[in-house]
């Protein structure tokens, strides 16, 4: 772990000396996020109906911090029953309350979640970072402004629908039951809630068990913008509690995010009921520079890509496809940079790569990498200084590999980049598609007449040209092929809530 390898180590050491000596003359003091002020209880009960309740099993599972393996808190885990009684709540306040109030009055509610979150941002940035690992610089500057403006946006919709649909029929489609993954906890919170609610469909959402912390806060947000009550429900628990709501006969739409086979499951035990479902599941994408491109710039865009966040994104840009000529300087630039990354602390200002955010995934990132060394591709890892504590997974890449390498094949979800080459844009594009998944693909190049030529045949749902890892609430995000199906955000993410005749 933190090695380079042999064939490799000669020559990056020669070359990099100048680089760490200049690296050594401006190295950063420590700047933590303070935590004082910021309060974790010792147990978390169930959201349910309005009130905090305790499971009915009594049983709890603790939530840890990646990056140190200290216990945070005490979560509660839903049984069937506890989805049950969820599930009874949501439909009361479906029926009752929410389905029958007017859009704009919905909008309020909605629109004060977004400021709630603005005024508790560096709470919950902070506990977001605690509680999965990821550097406070993307929770703060990503996560919990995203969550917040997604909220904001769809307050925007909730009386607004009649020309979202263009004057057709539409009604809301009831109780939806939502599972999240642990690599966006509170901005998947908001993706799943805000066009929910906005559509007129109440909630039991189910956050994962590695991260529930930024839910159970958001459920205290809710709480304190008084939303009518059963209007969200937040069940914590792991695979069995999701297992419940997506199963529970009077869930009417299931939204879920998180991998492929968990995806399929889903989709397989509710074959047959007439249950709405968008599944958004996992990728590999396919970053392509062309010879023509701003290198730097594509290197800067390929670091984001894949190893700031841990490579923890569904869209990580982890295959680089490049064009032969500029192969071997790109891989240059790209050491040279990742000399510069920064890896620690999570809660450190500075931290550009945090903590794996399990042990299971240590594990599968660990697992991935032998492959390709087994499978012959070279190995460059950062030559970075692990923590002792916690779970850690230095910035990686191969060359040499092959298209049917595991490594190119396979979602690895940590800072691994598999690097392979093509010569003319016929070749990107098959060697791009040449995936099962299919949610995201970047291009660079200084064409513009290129990247619409590459986007119109790339099988990805989002495309970004010159930029990577960009989102915005208007914009819809979703896969083609085994990446899932439905799309959030934007317009055509209200669709998924809504029944349009
Ligand atoms: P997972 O798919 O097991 O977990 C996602 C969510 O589903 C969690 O809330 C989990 O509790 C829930 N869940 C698990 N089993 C379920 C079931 N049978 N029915 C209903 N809900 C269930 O993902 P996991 O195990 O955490 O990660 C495994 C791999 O999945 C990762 O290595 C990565 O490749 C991929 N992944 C993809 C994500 C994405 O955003 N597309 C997010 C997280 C993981
Ligand atoms: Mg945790």
């Amino acid at each position: 772990m933190g090695q380079i390898t042999r064939s490799e180590k000669d020559s990056v050491e020669k070359r990099s000396s100048a680089a760490l000596d200049f690296g050594a003359a401006w190295e950063y003091a420590p700047a933590p996020e303070a935590t004082d002020h910021i309060r974790i209880d010792p147990k978390y009960e169930l959201f349910i109906g309005g009130k905090w309740r305790a499971p009915r099993a009594g049983k709890y599972f603790q939530t840890i911090s990646p990056s140190t393996e200290q216990v945070l808190a005490e979560v509660a885990e839903a049984g069937a029953e506890d989805v049950d009684d969820a599930v009874k709540a949501a439909r009361q306040a479906y029926d009752n309350v929410w389905s029958k109030m007017r859009g704009a009055e919905r909008a309020k509610y909605i629109f004060r979640i977004s400021r709630a979150i603005q005024e508790k941002a560096r709470e919950l940035a902070i506990v977001e970072s605690m509680d999965g690992g990821k550097p406070i610089k993307e929770s703060r500057d990503v996560d919990v402004p995203l969550a917040a403006a997604h909220f904001f946006y769809h307050a925007g919709w909730a009386d607004k629908l009649d020309y979202a649909f263009q004057g057709r029929p539409h009604r809301p489609l009831g109780v939806a039951g939502q599972i999240i993954p642990w690599n966006f906890p509170l901005l998947m919170a908001a993706w799943k809630i805000a066009p929910a609610l906005a559509c007129g469909n109440t909630v039991v959402l189910k956050p994962a068990e590695t991260t529930p912390l930024t839910a159970l806060l958001l459920a205290q947000i809710i709480e304190e913008c008084e939303l009518p009550p059963g209007v969200v429900n937040i069940l914590t628990g792991a695979g069995a509690t999701g297992a419940a709501i997506a199963s529970h006969p009077d869930v009417d739409k299931i939204a879920f995010t998180g991998s492929t086979g968990v995806g399929k499951r889903i989709q397989k035990s509710i074959a047959g009921t007439t249950k709405r479902l968008t599944l958004e599941l996992g990728g590999k994408a396919a970053n392509i520079v062309f010879g023509d491109a701003s290198l730097d710039q594509a290197v800067e865009g390929i670091v984001r890509g894949i190893y700031f966040n841990q490579g923890h994104v569904c869209c990580a840009g982890s295959r680089l496809l490049v064009e032969e000529s500029v192969h071997d300087v790109i891989v240059r630039k790209l050491k040279d940079r990742m000399m510069t990354l920064r890896l620690g602390d999570p809660l450190d200002k500075n931290t550009d790569v945090g903590a794996i955010n399990s042990k299971m995934q240590l594990g599968k990132i660990r697992e991935l990498v032998e492959a390709g060394e087994q499978e012959g591709a070279e190995r460059y890892s950062a030559p970075v200084k692990l923590p002792e504590k916690g779970y850690w997974f230095p910035p990686t890449f191969f060359t040499g590999a092959g298209q049917s390498c595991r490594i190119a094949r396979e979602e690895i979800f940590g800072p691994v980049l598999t690097i392979m080459t093509f010569r003319t844009p016929d070749e990107a594009i098959e060697k791009a598609n040449n995936t099962m998944y299919g949610l995201s693909a970047g291009i660079w190049t200084d064409k513009g007449s290129k990247i619409f030529h590459m986007a119109t045949r790339l099988k990805a749902g989002v495309i970004w040209g010159n930029t990577y890892n960009k989102f915005d609430p208007s914009s819809p995000f979703g896969g083609y092929k085994e990446s899932g199906f439905g799309r959030e955000g934007g317009r055509q993410g209200l669709l998924a809530y809504t029944d349009v005749e």
